[in-house]
């Protein structure tokens, strides 16, 4: 009897384990997660964000970089992160192991314990395969996973971390001449090395990760069908794929991937939405009300289980991104600084239900946000030589972001005047404000009168942790106090 009543418990137990194990498992893989990119100029401190992440419920976090503040602000919570490894230092951790085995053992182990942080994905390079970096990371790519992973398991973490490679989604494709999911393959430039890969995640366990971006089939192509796009649209023709029918983009690019592992062998991979998202701004289609009935719909789509037409069940997604990054390179579009469903404030742009059941649901905003002073830079109006002022308005844009004014875009209905003071007052805004910063040979001035309109915003800047220039600035300062000293140096010389 009491033999058999330990064996009941026990069973209880057991029963119990198992229904909390996947009852959290269910959540974390029915939850959405963010890329959190930190190339901004200025940033939020990383404690105040957490805590927006924490009131917000999001449990999954992507960061492009193992950055100590971040992850020293991660200690203690519940949140799940997938840590990427930059592609410049890939080739490192191609060639040397120990190099892998310090990062792992710097960037995942020192966090790795009960209460520290949940790091479950160490992202290998980004879109390493991407064919603007000519190459560069192609062989390199495989030799770094492995040298990771294996770091890993000999961290003893090799169960728990999983290595992966969050890959762009033109390695794979569909030939021209019959362009459907059930076609598709991987790029045939690339197969054998993306076919070696995939073979060494399959023997890890780990997911084969991807960035698909319906908001590029848009940019890429005047004659693309807008509503395809998006997921609730009516105006456009589906793509019948034998006994499937695609409404979406998102979900026949999905299946090409789908098709391209199930030839390789793999049809039940695991599969990683590393990034999608939709922009707010620097582009005709990148616009609030886009992004927000992209985003809505695709949570709603992710996360019903329904998932795509070869491929049943919830769908792992990140959206990218968490905040706009106002130093990103533009180099593939001004709408590159305008991914984010906040503000660089840490504001929420819209409305977005993260829980997918698309109910009318504000974001909870980052609290505490200190501002610099309400000053903005603008043109003089009693400015009378404006011979200059191209030049001018060419060398703030240049060292700030003026990708609000191009065609389509926020800002792009001002005047010419409105032009100049937009772009002055970023580059004030950008350098913290410092007076020597609004003068472009007298033009400018200071005005506490916001120049803002509905749509175009002229931001006043946070007041925390302007990195990156913040450091320059600081540099320029020591540059100069040393040069001064090797002046008078000189001139005692003398
Ligand atoms: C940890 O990661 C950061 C950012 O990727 C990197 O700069 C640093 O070198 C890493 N630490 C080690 C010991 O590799
Ligand atoms: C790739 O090659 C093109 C053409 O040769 C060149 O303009 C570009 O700068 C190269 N890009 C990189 C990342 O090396
Ligand atoms: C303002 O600047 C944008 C971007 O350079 C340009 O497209 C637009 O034509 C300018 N507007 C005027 C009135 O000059």
């Amino acid at each position: 009897m009491a033999q058999a009543r330990v064996i009941d418990s026990d069973y209880l137990l057991v029963l119990f384990l198992v229904f909390v194990m996947s009852s959290s498992m269910v959540l974390s893989g029915s939850s959405v997660g963010v890329n959190w990119g930190t190339m901004s100029t200025h940033q939020l401190q990383p404690e105040k964000v957490v805590q927006m992440l924490i009131e917000n419920g999001i449990k999954k976090l992507k960061l492009f970089e193992a950055d100590e503040e971040i992850l020293g602000a991660l200690i203690g919570t519940d949140i799940e992160v997938m840590l990427a490894i930059p592609n410049y230092m890939l080739l490192e951790m191609s060639q040397d192991p120990e190099a892998a085995s310090s990062w792992v053992y710097a960037n995942v182990s020192s966090y790795s314990y009960p209460g520290g942080v949940k790091i479950k994905y160490v992202a290998v390079g980004n879109e390493p395969f991407l064919q603007t970096y000519n190459d560069t990371y192609l062989h390199i790519t495989l030799p770094a996973l492995k040298n990771v992973q294996e770091a890993l398991n000999q961290a003893g973490l090799g169960s728990t971390v999983k290595a992966t490679v969050p890959f762009n989604a033109d390695i794979y494709n569909s030939p021209e001449s019959n362009p459907v999911p059930s076609a598709g393959d991987f790029r045939a430039d690339i197969k054998d090395l993306t076919l070696q890969i995939v073979q060494y995640l399959h023997s890890n366990d780990a997911p084969f990760t991807v960035n698909i971006y319906p908001f590029l089939s848009l940019y890429g192509n005047d004659y693309f069908p807008v509503d395809f796009a998006f997921f609730d649209g009516t105006n456009y023709k589906p793509v019948r794929d034998s006994s499937f029918l695609y409404t979406n983009v998102f979900d026949a690019n999905f299946d090409t991937l789908v098709w391209s592992l199930d030839k390789a062998g793999y049809p039940d991979m695991p599969i990683i939405v590393g990034e999608v998202g939709w922009p707010t701004d620097g582009d005709k289609n990148a616009n609030i009300q886009n992004a927000k009935r992209f985003n809505q719909g695709l949570l709603k789509h992710a996360l019903s289980g329904n998932g795509t037409p070869a491929r049943k069940g919830t769908i792992d997604v990140y959206l990218f991104s968490l905040i706009d990054e106002n130093y990103k390179s533009i180099a593939p579009g001004s709408f590159e600084r305008h991914w984010g469903i906040f503000e660089y404030d840490g504001k929420p742009k819209y409305e977005l239900d993260l829980s997918g059941k698309q109910k009318n649901k504000g974001l909870a905003p980052v609290e505490g946000v200190a501002y610099m002073p309400r000053r903005w830079c603008v043109l003089n109006p009693h400015a009378y030589d404006l011979e200059e002022l191209p030049d001018s308005i060419d060398y703030a844009c240049s060292l700030s972001d003026c990708t609000a004014l191009g065609y389509g875009s926020s800002c792009n209905h001002l005047s010419a005047q409105g032009n100049a003071s937009y772009a002055f007052n970023m580059y004030y805004q950008i350098n913290n404000q410092k007076s020597w910063n609004c003068d472009f040979s007298g033009l400018a001035m200071v005005t506490d009168e916001d120049p803002s309109d509905d749509n175009c915003q002229f931001p006043v800047m946070i007041a925390y942790g302007s990195s990156l220039l913040l450091r320059g600035g600081i540099l320029d300062v020591l540059l100069r106090i040393v040069g001064g000293c090797i002046v008078s140096g000189l001139l005692l010389l003398r």
